[in-house]
């Protein structure tokens, strides 16, 4: 073997081992174009230069160049075949991302129970050609009172234990919290003409505090005025509600009830069998509902005689705690994550 052949099969050999350390796809492609690339290829040259040789020469030359070559080309080829589809060594060698690993489940989030459960509500009532509109949580106590029909210093403002806000503007109407959204409706009848049909979710406030109340809760209100619009609608409309947003085989039952904005009132009781169904259920009440009193439209400028309608509240807190077989309300707003991955 002449000494140029022997110095350039070390030069292949160093080639050989340089492929054996190459860990990405990349420095693969450099190596294969430094070796074979098509004008500069280190072997291509080679190869071309063998048409300068002596037959001889060019015999024994060529011989010992492919068999290099295809040393090579193997070295490249395993190699290339490791990095794609990596296992043991590769993978140590290189810092690819091992799929295989057990990693933490990332955690993925849902919405609050209670935005959940309005999300539904509105579904339910879109389908059945609700509006939706939000009113303010701060009201004067005309909003709040007055427009609804409850006489002025009346044991009715009593029943709602209704925060005042410390800065008042006018001491015969402060400004509050709102107790409940039926505000809402006077704000929409004031804003729109009849036909309607509208709910109003939202926050409420009072100062109750027990497993089932809390100062701050969520009320979800309903309004239709049309021209012959009777009890059997409101309550189609709120069997429908409580059966596609609680359960389909929901039982309840109507009582009377008063509230000063509707005449007659009653209020939707549901039946609650908890976590054990052999039991007999308790009666939880969840709506309070009622036909529109004249006196409220006609405070929104609607004439009574032509048109009517029904109005409802639901207590949303209630409905979730039904439907999710939660114990206390005050589970329910703490935000502990703990409590919210059980849904
Ligand atoms: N606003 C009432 C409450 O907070 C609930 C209610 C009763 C709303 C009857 C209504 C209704 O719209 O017609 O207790």
């Amino acid at each position: 073997m002449s000494n140029s052949s022997k110095s350039s099969a070390g030069m292949w050999a160093e080639y050989a081992k340089k492929i054996k350390k190459v860990s990405t796809l990349n420095d693969l492609e450099d190596i294969e174009q430094e070796l074979f690339g098509r004008k500069q290829g280190v072997m291509t040259l080679a190869m071309k230069k063998l048409k300068d040789l002596s037959p001889d020469e060019k015999k024994v030359q060529a011989k010992e160049l492919n068999e290099q070559k295809q040393i090579l080309v193997e070295e490249l080829e395993k190699l290339q075949n490791d990095l794609e589809t990596p296992t043991g060594d590769v993978l140590a060698k290189s810092d690819s991302i091992d799929v295989t690993l057990d990693l933490p489940e990332k955690e993925r989030g849902h919405l609050h129970l209670i935005p959940e459960f309005i999300r539904q509500a509105e579904e339910v009532f879109g389908r059945m050609g609700f509006d939706v509109f939000r009113g303010p949580e701060i009201e004067p106590e005309e909003y709040n009172f007055d427009l609804l029909n409850f006489p002025k210093d009346h044991a009715a403002r009593d029943w709602a234990d209704v925060f005042y806000m410390k800065k008042q503007t006018a001491p015969d109407n402060r400004l509050t919290l709102r107790a409940h959204t039926s505000p809402c409706q006077v704000r929409y009848m004031q804003k729109n003409k009849p036909p309607l049909k509208a709910i109003f979710p939202g926050k409420t406030y009072r100062k109750d505090d027990d497993a089932t109340h809390s100062p701050m809760f969520h009320q979800l209100e309903g309004l239709m005025v049309g021209k012959d619009i009777t009890l059997a609608n409101m309550k189609a409309v709120m069997i429908k509600c409580v059966q596609e947003l609680i359960t389909q085989d929901a039982e309840f039952r109507f009582r009377t009830g008063y509230f000063p904005f509707v005449e007659p009132g009653l209020e939707m009781d549901m039946k609650w069998t908890g976590e054990d169904k052999t039991k007999e259920g308790d009666w939880l009440e969840i709506v309070g509902c009622g036909m529109v009193h004249p006196n409220v439209l006609k405070n929104c400028d609607i004439d009574p005689d032509k048109w009517q309608g029904f109005a409802f509240g639901f207590g949303v807190d209630r409905m979730v705690m039904i439907k999710h077989r939660i114990k206390s309300i005050r589970e329910l707003f703490p935000g502990d994550v703990r409590f919210l991955r059980q849904f």
